[in-house]
């Protein structure tokens, strides 16, 4: 399909907002309704030999750059860190004590910046996490990097502590990108400190690159790919910046007139993809890419690969704790979300409760739609008649759905053959909004998404 139209089509469909369905019902559909109550009700009813995942988020970053949208703060001083460290210490022991010496997965420490911590601080939290969980031989031990502030000892300490994945932020090499976003952070830096964590024994590399930031051209963003390219990462994420000033008041800070249009986004988004697969790396889902042999690429090409509140992942466990302020927990019997504030999540863990302040309980119904959904963000296609069977339900329950596509089928955005819809490889950016024709909660005037690309 050429880019013109390509182009037309996604001003006909992704100028609306929607979700980017990290789960199903997604954070929106979250109420009070579920508390800490529900939450270890959740846990202890845990199947015995279920395994887990573990999310830890720490909300610190040493500054914050103009883009972020994630849930973090800059730390004044050493104290408040260690202060959350302590924290996250004993929620990690009450979560330890409902649900027992529990098998986990994957470990997945994310931010803010986790290595704000220092590195005794990490390895006593490592050092718990062992003690309260039977973390398995094999488990991947994940942790989010800003290159600008890890030193040669940290990634020793990391290496030590049996972390074995690295997600290093660089987001553009380009200096005027850099200095209209407030991240100045040059390509020798990224490169030392991926030498170095090589040099430690992590291996496993993932960089986190961005379009769609002020002054970002489809040059200069396969300009700052080619140069992440030579430092041979085993994925990248390729993040359209999320620019929604409303709820992140930093971003006010963002020359907006900078800002690439939606015609110059989407042209960046293109070359990205192209730049990046034309390296060999597989496309994976919305906006990742991995090496062929990439346990994320395995995945894909086996049907087996998820997503989850930190994006997509190879780890196939079910079940998935959230610890921290703001962390989400997704269990088989729903979601639930801690505290955001660092003051109520204080409250709640120094009086020996969980921190959860809302969830959603997710009903058979929820379950069958959200399969559907997480196939087609990770495979492109699903066979509704297969994953309804797999919910005892027939052929004919999402016809209302399949008739919803019409549209997008007329467009080619997506092909219907009996049960199974695919979109096309050019149809990747879409396919966001052929999920959201099986969303039974959304609100088609509702604004607090960003934009679909
Ligand atoms: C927690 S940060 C990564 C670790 C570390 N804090 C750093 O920045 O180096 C997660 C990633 O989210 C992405 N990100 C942050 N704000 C974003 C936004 N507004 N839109 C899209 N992606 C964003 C960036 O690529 C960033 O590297
Ligand atoms: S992008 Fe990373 S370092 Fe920058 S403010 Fe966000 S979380 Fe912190």
């Amino acid at each position: 399909m050429q880019d013109d139209t390509l182009r037309q089509l996604e001003l006909k469909y992704l100028e609306r907002r929607i979700p980017r369905y990290t789960s199903y019902p997604t954070a929106v559909q979250f109420t009070g309704d579920v508390d800490g109550g529900t939450y270890a009700d959740w846990l202890t009813a845990l199947a015995p030999d279920a395994a887990l995942s573990v999310y830890l988020h720490v909300p610190f970053c040493a500054e914050l750059c103009l883009y972020c949208g994630c849930h973090t703060t800059v730390a004044r001083g050493p104290a408040p860190v260690a202060a959350y460290v302590d924290l996250l210490e004993r929620e990690i022991a009450l979560i330890g004590t409902i649900v027992g010496h529990r098998r986990a997965t994957h470990i997945h420490w994310g931010g803010g910046t986790p290595t704000i911590m220092t590195p005794a601080e990490f390895t006593r939290l490592m050092t718990t996490l062992r003690e309260k969980f039977a973390i398995a031989a094999d488990a991947e031990l994940a942790i989010e990097i800003d290159p600008r502030t890890l030193t040669r000892d940290y990634a020793r300490t990391l290496a030590d502590a049996g972390i074995n994945r690295v997600s290093l932020g660089v987001q553009d090499f380009d200096g005027q990108v850099q200095r209209a976003v407030g991240r100045m952070q040059s390509f020798e830096q990224t490169a030392r400190v991926a030498d170095w964590l090589r040099e430690a024994g992590i291996t496993a590399i993932n960089l986190d690159l961005m379009y769609g930031l002020p002054y970002q051209t489809e040059r200069s963003v396969a300009a700052s790919i080619g140069q992440a390219l030579t430092l041979m990462p085993d994925r990248i994420a390729m993040f359209g910046y999320a620019h929604v000033p409303w709820m992140k008041r930093h971003q006010k800070l963002i020359p907006e007139q900078a800002l690439p249009d939606g015609t110059a986004r989407f042209a960046q988004s293109r070359i990205a993809a192209e730049t990046i697969a034309g390296a060999g790396f597989s496309p994976i889902g919305l906006d990742h890419f991995a090496r062929h042999d990439d346990p994320l690429a395995r995945r894909q090409s086996e049907g087996r690969l998820h997503r989850n509140f930190q994006g997509y992942t190879a780890d196939q466990s079910v079940s998935l704790i959230g610890l921290g302020t703001s962390a989400i927990g997704s269990l088989p019997q729903g979601y639930a979300q801690n505290a955001p504030s660092t003051v109520a999540y204080r409250a709640a863990i120094t009086a020996g409760r969980l921190a959860t302040v809302r969830g959603c309980a997710v009903t058979a119904e929820d379950r069958l739609r959200r399969d559907v959904i997480e196939r087609l963000m990770c495979d492109l296609s699903v066979d509704l008649a297969a994953v309804g069977a797999t919910h005892g339900v027939d052929a004919g329950h999402f016809a209302r759905e399949l008739a919803g596509l019409d549209e997008l089928e007329q467009d080619g955005l997506v092909t219907i053959a009996g049960q199974t819809i695919t979109v096309p490889e050019y149809g990747r950016p879409f396919v966001r909004a052929v999920c959201a024709a099986f969303d039974r909660y959304l609100d088609p005037g509702d604004t607090r998404f960003s934009r679909a690309s």
